[in-house]
């Protein structure tokens, strides 16, 4: 029953892409655990559900004891730079490809859209480069993972002030890309939700700026009533059904 089911569902998800445009991806962290990177709420395994965000991710914890911030994020952050896409990012692009995307607004930190093909709007930043909170300097996030390698604690700018990550820490503003997605989103006829939980504002508040929305997801999601389609299947295997249910060659694993 299940295979049938999603069967039907992939054939609505494809009428929905061919019939209304412009359509978008909004993607999170569960659209890259396929890439071995953990996401946040998924029961039982999920990175908050074993720490506190405020205590280690959060513009406080930074300042706190910035050497337990960096440490803390560190582990994980450096597994998203190592991280390569999966057939999830791989088919966003090729459904952008064939003009039935026009880009993916991202929740995530770890590149992989970008480095699938994707037009990305980064809403929670980026780990390319960081910034001096004194001087507000740029540097390659790889000066600082350097500094850390040489045995620093807290990287530094050369003017002597602490550097932050360009990501969006709890207690952050949010980014221009998340503002630039508002804009982008007006209009929007579908908007392919792909693994997130739905559950962060403001960036849980775009769904509502699209005509339609289709989610995929593995657990449900506060939208799942009000969607055209929602698939609870991992997001590798149905999007690479996806293109083959459009009739478009198949984008790899
Ligand atoms: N396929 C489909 N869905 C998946 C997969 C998968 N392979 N893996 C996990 N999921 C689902 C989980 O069931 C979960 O509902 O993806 C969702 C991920 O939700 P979260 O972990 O809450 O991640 P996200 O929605 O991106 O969180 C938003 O919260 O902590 C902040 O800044 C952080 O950007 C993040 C924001």
């Amino acid at each position: 029953m299940k295979r049938v089911e999603t069967g039907e569902k992939l054939k609505t998800l494809a009428r929905l892409l061919r019939e209304h445009q412009p359509a978008f991806a909004l993607t999170g962290a569960g659209v890259s655990t396929e890439s071995g990177i953990p996401d946040f709420r998924s029961r039982g395994e999920g990175l908050w559900e074993r720490y506190d965000p405020a205590e280690v991710c959060s513009v406080e914890a930074l300042h706190r004891d910035p050497a337990r911030f960096w440490r803390f994020n560190l582990r994980w952050w450096r597994g998203c730079r190592e991280a390569q896409p999966n057939a999830a990012h791989r088919a966003l692009a090729a459904l952008e490809r064939a003009g039935l995307l026009r880009g993916v607004i991202t929740q995530n930190i770890d590149g992989l859209h970008r480095a699938a093909g994707s037009t990305v709007w980064e809403v929670h930043g980026h780990l390319r480069t960081c910034r001096c909170m004194r001087c507000d300097r740029r540097h390659d996030f790889a000066c600082l993972l350097e500094q850390i390698d040489d045995g620093a604690d807290v990287p530094r700018c050369p003017c002597g002030g602490m550097l932050r990550p360009d990501v969006v820490l709890f207690g952050d503003a949010m980014g221009e890309d998340y503002w630039r997605a508002t804009q982008v989103l007006t209009g929007c006829q579908v908007l392919l939700v792909v693994g997130s939980s739905l559950q962060v504002y403001p960036v849980a508040g775009l769904p509502r700026l699209a005509r339609r929305l289709a989610i995929v997801n593995r657990e449900p999601t506060p939208y799942d009533e009000e969607a055209a389609v929602v698939i609870h299947r991992a997001a590798g295997e149905t999007l690479r059904s996806l293109l083959a249910e459009l009739e478009m060659e198949d984008a790899g694993p």
